[in-house]
């Protein structure tokens, strides 16, 4: 890409989304509010590469947040999806496409014994906790600050990324009744979680967790957390929930619960098991799930719930992901690139820490080391944003927050991952 980098349409673009839609946009992060300038707005995605309203090309790094696992509109995903568009888009009853993926999902991930489909990660998260209540007859639930579950009423508390970057500590509009029964911990720390137990005795429902964080930056637990989790959960009588929406079938096939051979009660997925049409679902132990409408007497249901063509783009996906080495591959060239970045940036003399596992990685401006979120707030924010735009101006497409971890692809080359650490170079030695 020639320097400067020429943005006029999507400027023009953006204005006018600004007065029709709030901020101009459907999602928050996507308003590049925290790394400051206009952000890019997209025509069409192919690969490992997005292309600009502008004609202007970037490797992409950030994979529609997390869906694109085997790279932008994947040759077998979009012919399944020509075919299934041709028996109907929508169809509100049973199909057996819903069949397939959950036991696709059964299959994989080591706590769903049934599932439950639905149109978001959000949905899954509000569903699940409905879940956890009923079961136990529990209102309270521990969540971790830093950690995100879509954007429900009772999860909106220290709730990392999109809420972090526009700076509120809450939401207004969220009811005080409603987030006094969330508890909050720092994350890695279980004392914190037992203190919290104890204070509580026999109120607390569960504890739901990103078994690695994605939504404050890339944090991996440290050794021990998930386990003792695992533990304090069951001494108390509590669920222990895995959100997966970002790591599900990204950190490993059945997710980190495979990875790090800890079982949850429960999961909530979403994202790639949707191959970039709108899909969450929720699943775990059969007992729990039975509770579900109508099997039980739990409330939940969608429209388009289970929807054909969601089904189909999750199943050719999961079905690319289950050839040999796959995650062998997201895995090594994702380590180039971590690795890289960190080399980089001690040669250029800038203080920074990160890392990956498989397909998912993260880069702090500080120090470090990261294990919650108080310490990656300790970013330096305002370097974070002359890389991102430093980048950006060079065709490398980052998440616009430091709060967000990054993703690969299968569609990612080791060219591309050259290519990337020759602009973060360059980037980086210019300030
Ligand atoms: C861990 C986690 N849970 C839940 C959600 C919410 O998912 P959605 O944006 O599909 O509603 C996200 C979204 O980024 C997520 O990363």
């Amino acid at each position: 890409m020639t320097l400067p980098l020429i943005t006029t349409k999507s400027e023009e673009i953006f204005a006018a989304a600004q007065k029709i839609m709030p901020g101009g946009v459907n999602s928050p992060v996507r308003a590049f509010k925290s790394v400051g300038g206009q952000p890019i707005v997209f025509d069409r995605v192919k690969g490992a590469y997005v292309w600009d309203v502008d004609g202007n090309q970037y490797i992409d790094y950030v994979g529609s947040w997390g869906p694109a696992i085997c790279g932008h509109t994947h040759p077998d995903v979009i012919n399944a999806l020509k075919e299934a568009l041709e028996k109907g888009t929508s169809f509100g009853a049973p199909c057996v496409l819903e069949n397939v993926l959950a036991e696709m999902v059964i299959d994989a991930v080591p706590s769903i014994e049934m599932v439950r489909f639905v149109n978001s990660g959000t949905e899954a998260c509000l569903s699940v906790l409905r879940l956890m209540r009923a079961f136990t007859g529990r209102d309270k639930l521990i969540k971790f600050e830093g950690c995100y579950h879509g954007h429900g009423d009772m999860f909106l508390v220290k709730a990392g990324s999109g809420v972090a970057t526009l700076g509120l500590p809450d939401s207004p509009g969220v009811p005080k009744s409603v987030t006094s029964s969330t508890l909050t911990a720092p994350y890695n720390d279980l004392e914190a979680v037992k203190h919290l137990f104890n204070e509580n005795p026999g109120e607390i429902a569960g504890v739901i967790l990103e078994p690695i964080v994605g939504n404050a930056g890339f944090i991996p637990p440290d050794a021990g957390f998930l386990e003792g989790l695992r533990v304090l959960t069951k001494e108390n009588g509590a669920l222990l929930v895995f959100d997966e929406v970002m790591t599900g079938f990204r950190i490993a096939y059945g997710g980190v619960q495979e990875k790090f051979g800890v079982t949850p009660d429960l999961t909530t997925l979403g994202k790639v098991i949707g191959g970039g049409l709108p899909v969450g679902a929720y699943g775990g132990r059969r007992d729990i799930m039975s509770m579900v409408a109508p099997a039980g007497p739990m409330y939940q249901a969608g429209t388009l719930s289970g929807n054909p063509l969601a089904m189909t783009a999750g199943i050719k996906t999961l079905e690319l992901l289950q050839k040999p080495g796959t995650y062998e591959y997201l895995d090594k060239i994702t380590k180039k690139l971590s690795e890289g970045l960190l080399q980089i940036a001690k040669e250029t003399g800038h203080a920074a820490c990160g890392g990956q596992i498989s397909g998912m990685f993260g880069l702090f401006f500080t120090q470090g080391p990261v294990h919650n979120y108080e310490d990656a707030k300790k970013s330096d924010l305002a370097k974070f944003s002359r890389f991102h735009r430093g980048m950006l101006e060079r065709g490398i497409y980052l998440a616009p927050s430091q709060f967000e971890a990054g993703f690969t692809s299968l569609a990612h080359t080791d060219e591309d991952i050259e290519k990337t650490l020759a602009a973060a170079r360059e980037v980086m030695s210019s300030w």
